[in-house]
Parts: C-alpha cells; structure tokens; sequence
C-alpha cells in the first residue's frame, strides 16, 4: 500500500473510532458524573479493523492498541489524535499505548515509561491513584467497580481478604464498608506501595489493614499455619503467573479449583468469597469445593460500559461457603 491509500485508510477508521467513542461518551457521561466516577470505558475493539481500547479518566484519554506483528506505528497516533479531536482533549492529556495482544500476563505488566506521575481519579466517593503512562495498565480496573460495591455493601464487621490485590480497590471499599480487618497480598512490591498509596488517599489507617508483599500459595501455607480467618474474600487472579505451582506455572483454568480449596479453608461457615478471572475461555471447575452454593454473577457485575456482544471483560462469581 502507498502511503496516500495509507493515510486514507488511516482517516476513514480514525473518523469511524471517533465517532462510536463520541456517541458512547454523550450516552455515558451525564450518568457517571452523577454517580462520581471519573474513569469509564468508550470503546473496546467494537470494530473488527479497529484492535483499539478507549478509556476516559477524567479528562484524559488511555488508548491503546492490541499490536500484532505488522503493526504500522503510525496506527496508534492517528487514532489517538481522532479521538481527542472529537472529545477537545488536548494532547498533553492523550496517552497512548501497546497493548500485546494475547501475550502472557508476565509480558503484558512489563513497563513501559518511568514517569512516575500519578494522577488521582473518583469512583463514587473513593479515590485512586492512576499512573497512565507507565504500565500497560494504570491501576485502576473500572470493570470492576460494581463489584467493589458489592464488596463493600457486605463488608460492616468482616475480616476481608484481598487475594492478587493489586492497587487495593478493593480493599478500600471493604475498609470504607466497615470491614473489622483487611488483609491485602500482591507478590508486586509497586503494587503494595501502590496499596498503602490509595489506604491514605481514602483516610483508612493503617492498624488493621495490613498488607504482604508475598506470592499467593505461600501466603495461603502460612495464614493456615497462623490459623488466620476470613468471612470475605476477593480472588481476581491473573490468567497466567510465573509463581510455580506443584512445579508448573500458575494456570487459572487448571489450578483454580486448588486455589480456590486453599482459600475456603480459611474461611468461616456462612462467608462469602468472590472470584472472578478475566480469562477469555475460562471453564469452571467448582463443582466439587466443599461450599453451599455457588451463582455466576456476571451479569450483574459487569457494568453499563463494558457491555459488548462480541466480549465478557471478566467473569465473576458468589460463593458461599
Ligand atoms: C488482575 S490483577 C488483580 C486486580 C485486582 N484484583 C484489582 O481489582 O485491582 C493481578 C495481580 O496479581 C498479582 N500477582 C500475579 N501473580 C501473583 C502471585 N503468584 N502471587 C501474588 N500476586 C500475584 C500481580 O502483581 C497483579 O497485581
């Protein structure tokens, strides 16, 4: 292709992206201001051709693009500077990104800037510190947030466990519900910072709310060898994780079962567990977890934004134990 074919083509899909994004963002907007949340999604690969994802942060824009090998780099700029041209965001607010389609999680978290610059956004009446520039993703999961909510509308008097906790979302909303005790575990050092960052954000102490920079089984061994228990419980695990499993890498599909046994013996009679996983071709194997019930709630946790035909961002799950 010339490079006229090239710089039409680019136009005719920058013109498409800017289009879909603008209407989602007019249909959006005035509901999510009334309820305070700043970051929401406008588009997530809607068009076959256009292997982009749109996200709004309160005045800035996250694009990325799901590369393959023959991506053209002037790609990304183009329909970076379609979107912000529709939506009057000016450049200094647009942060573009690779997004490496299909890739392990281990690739997929790799850095890609030193910034160091984070910015704070609201959900509801939570904040939290986004990095947009530095990472594939910026430290807050907005696919999330109705779960968040149901976290912390169960929370009053609990003893929360956050599993994979990432930046501590999570952990926030369960702190802001009334949780009696959190405890958060992340194997990531930048992710713990990240934690103990967004506890003070939201004024949590830190008495009661601690934090293990450590890998997932070896906590769960030692919280069963200290007889640690829980009655609520995240588990948001990554597709893939390098930690060694019984010799093998961590596999959500074959070792959740394991995982999920693990956890449940940490818990009272009566708790409830959440456990979600965003593995595009996930196959539930929980038919033999010693509980007394288990319900998808997919439908129920997948917000307004993320509603899409051709993809389920997460799927989620309530388990009582
Ligand atoms: C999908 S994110 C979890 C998102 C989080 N639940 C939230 O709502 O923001 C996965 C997290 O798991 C962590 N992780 C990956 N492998 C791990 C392991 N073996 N043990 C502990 N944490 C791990 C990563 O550092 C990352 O923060």
């Amino acid at each position: 292709m010339d490079d006229s074919t090239l710089d039409e083509k680019f136009i005719h899909q920058g013109d498409m992206l800017a289009n879909r994004v603008k209407k989602k963002y007019k249909h959006l907007r005035k509901q999510f201001a009334r309820e305070n949340i700043e970051v929401f999604r406008l588009y997530d690969w809607d068009i076959p051709e256009i292997r982009a994802v749109v996200d709004w942060y309160a005045g800035h824009l996250v694009i990325g693009e799901y590369t393959r090998t023959q991506t053209v780099p002037e790609w990304l700029p183009a329909m970076g500077a379609a979107v912000a041209k529709a939506l009057d965001v000016p450049p200094e607010m647009v942060h573009l990104k690779e997004r490496r389609y299909g890739s392990r999680d281990g690739k997929r978290y790799k850095r890609l800037d030193y910034t160091d610059k984070k910015i704070v956004m609201s959900e509801r009446d939570l904040k939290f510190y986004v990095n947009p520039d530095d990472y594939v993703d910026t430290g807050l999961f907005s696919d999330h947030r109705n779960t968040r909510m149901m976290v912390r509308d169960m929370a009053k008097g609990k003893d929360f466990l956050n599993l994979y906790c990432y930046t501590g979302a999570f952990t926030c909303y369960a702190a802001k519900g009334g949780a009696r005790s959190t405890v958060s575990v992340d194997r990531s050092e930048t992710a713990i910072a990240w934690v103990r960052e967004n506890l003070r954000l939201n004024d949590i102490q830190d008495e009661g709310n601690t934090l293990f920079q450590e890998h997932t089984f070896a906590f769960l061994k030692k919280a069963k060898a200290r007889d640690m228990r829980f009655n609520l419980a995240v588990v948001d695990p990554p597709s893939f994780s390098t930690t060694r499993v019984s010799g093998y890498d961590f596999d959500v599909v074959r070792d959740h079962p394991m995982l999920l046994t693990m956890v449940i013996e940490l818990m009272t009679a009566g708790s409830t567990l959440f456990f979600s996983t965003n593995h595009q071709n996930f196959e539930s194997n929980m038919g033999n977890l010693p509980v007394s019930g288990i319900k998808e709630i997919t439908s129920e946790t997948i917000p307004v934004d993320y509603e899409s035909k051709k993809k389920t961002i997460h799927r989620c799950w309530e388990i009582t134990i």
